[in-house]
């Protein structure tokens, strides 16, 4: 395996950012964005912002009742995204810019459209009965308790053959049965398939919730005193998902999946693992043999204050296995978007963090722009998810990319409608106007990107944090100590003490880089955060 510095493989330099096709770029205007659209933005992502990876949510052929998470094939290119010969182009024209590209692997289920389903569900003795995973009833009710993660039943009954389907999710995304040795090589071939292609790895779709009980045994309801570890998921959260996910099975997948992928060479996988037990999340690496990288959503899921968050990732870096290699992540398509979620005026430190803690970070798109959620009109609404239970609509962090403060934001043209609206305040966040500004957010992430690149300690893994320092304060440093990273949570100024030596980067002035630390202080301003570069 080729080697990039110390040791590190690509993916542990790189830093990824989601690209969510559908609201990128229209090429067409037919106001939903497409891989013509992506292309057409290689060199924003290449050039002006200057991230290494991206990854592209699904653009499979799907009756997009689940926006492409529903596919009803997996080798082909749904026609609102374009087509093969598009695919193939973004990965060519990326490769040449030097980006890499990882793809969905929408591996748990398929759309009900899927010609493997349709067969399926066509008779009890069809030979593909079994990719999917029937049951009979119990009482007249669906085979066990298990609710769907968008809610309702996790079953479904189908009158014409009399039984019961299972569904993780919507019941147009059936579940497919890992259990069959004849799924598990269809499948692998789907890998096959774009890694023939080119495409570099896969964020691997619901990468724990493929395995389940064997006996189907109910989820207990949670008791009294339970804690969420995570956020809100609606009636989701009335049960402990003790046999729904996980089981021990999920591991002989995972290595069936780096099997073919460590034969295409350096590729790397990134499973989409919501598990906040750190040992049980930590266990996806197998002995390094499984996931590249389960996808870490712990700082995501600790409250937003320096203690809190570092406890959070020591932890996280304690349960690594030994050789492992984590990742850090803020935001993607199913979660309210950063700057909404943070206090005011926090998604600078947030960045900061981000790209900074030892491991590989993951940016959502317009998080660089520090985007808002937008509140979505009913008559407006996308998401299957929000159309069950209202409050927890992803669309708000789905809306079209801020290109320009012009008609559409440059997302498409004039006069056509987006598939899900702007953003209100596209006028001043966008691309063009902050590029124009050397203190806006987008400028800040650029500087930030540039020197990450150029530091060695900054995409290192080594990482200490002091354990005496005031409330407000997060501190810690990267490299051997050749940097000292600290974040203000306050909104006073403050002064922190650190090593003598210099500003390289300040989340708020520019005019403080190269500024001198001596005294054992450097002074921050409100919610600031600084690196101070030593020796
Ligand atoms: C997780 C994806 O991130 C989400 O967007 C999707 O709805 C479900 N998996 C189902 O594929």
């Amino acid at each position: 395996m080729a080697e990039t510095n110390r040791g590190r493989t690509w993916w542990q330099d790189a830093v990824f950012y989601q690209v969510y096709p559908l609201s990128y770029q229209d090429s067409n205007d037919d106001g939903f964005g497409d891989l013509r659209g992506v292309i057409s933005r290689i060199p924003y992502l290449a050039d002006t912002l200057g991230i290494d990876a991206i990854w592209l949510s699904p653009f499979y052929r799907s009756p997009m009742r689940d926006w492409g998470y529903d596919v009803s094939d997996h080798t082909d290119v749904g026609p609102v995204y374009g087509t093969l010969d598009d695919a193939r182009e973004v990965i060519e024209k990326a490769h040449a810019s030097g980006i890499r590209v990882i793809i969905d692997y929408v591996m748990n289920h398929t759309s009900d459209e899927h010609p493997w389903f349709v067969e399926s569900r066509s008779s009890r003795d069809n030979p593909k009965r079994d990719w999917y995973v029937w049951a009979d009833g119990r009482d007249g009710g669906p085979p066990n308790n298990w609710v769907s993660v968008f809610s309702g039943p996790q079953w479904t009954f189908d009158e014409h053959t009399g039984q019961w389907y299972r569904h993780t999710y919507l019941p147009s995304q059936p579940d497919l049965n890992w259990r069959n040795p004849e799924v598990v090589e269809a499948m692998l071939d789907v890998m096959r398939f774009w890694l023939d292609l080119g495409v570099d790895g896969f964020r691997v779709d619901a990468a724990h919730q493929m395995m389940k009980d064997p006996e189907m045994r109910d989820n207990p309801p949670v008791p009294p005193d339970y804690v969420r570890p995570w956020k809100d998921m609606g009636p989701y959260d009335d049960f402990v998902h003790l046999y729904d996910y996980g089981h021990p099975d999920v591991h002989d997948v995972h290595r069936q999946i780096r099997e073919v992928l460590d034969s295409y060479g350096e590729t790397m996988s990134i499973g989409e693992v919501h598990i906040f037990d750190l040992a049980e999340w930590a266990s996806y690496y197998g002995e390094l043999d499984e996931l590249h990288m389960p996808f870490n959503f712990h700082l995501m899921a600790a409250d937003w204050d320096p203690a809190s968050l570092r406890a959070r990732i020591e932890a996280v870096l304690w349960h690594l296995p030994e050789g492992a290699w984590t990742n850090w992540t803020l935001g993607n398509h199913d979660e309210i978007r950063l700057a909404t979620r943070l206090p005011d005026g926090h998604e600078r430190i947030a960045a900061l963090l981000l790209l900074t803690l030892p491991g590989t970070p993951f940016l959502y798109y317009g998080d660089e722009l520090g985007m808002e959620e937008t509140v979505i009109p009913d008559t407006h609404a996308r998401d299957p998810w929000g159309q069950n239970v209202s409050y927890l609509s992803r669309d708000g962090c789905r809306t079209p990319m801020q290109w320009t403060p012009g008609p559409n934001a440059g997302f498409t043209s004039p006069g056509v409608s987006p598939w899900l609206p702007l953003g209100p305040d596209y006028q001043v966040v966008n691309v063009e106007t902050q590029l124009a500004d050397p203190d806006s957010i987008l400028n800040m992430y650029r500087r930030l990107l540039t020197l990450r690149k150029k530091s060695d300690a900054l995409r290192s893994r080594d990482f200490a944090s002091p354990y005496e320092v005031p409330d407000h304060l997060l501190v810690y440093t990267r490299g051997e100590d050749e940097m000292t990273v600290i974040l203000n949570f306050g909104d006073v100024v403050c002064d922190a003490e650190v090593e003598d030596g210099t500003v390289v980067f300040s989340t708020h002035r520019v005019d403080r880089e190269g500024e001198a630390v001596s005294g054992g202080k450097v002074s921050l301003g409100p919610v600031e955060g600084v690196i101070v570069a030593h020796g």
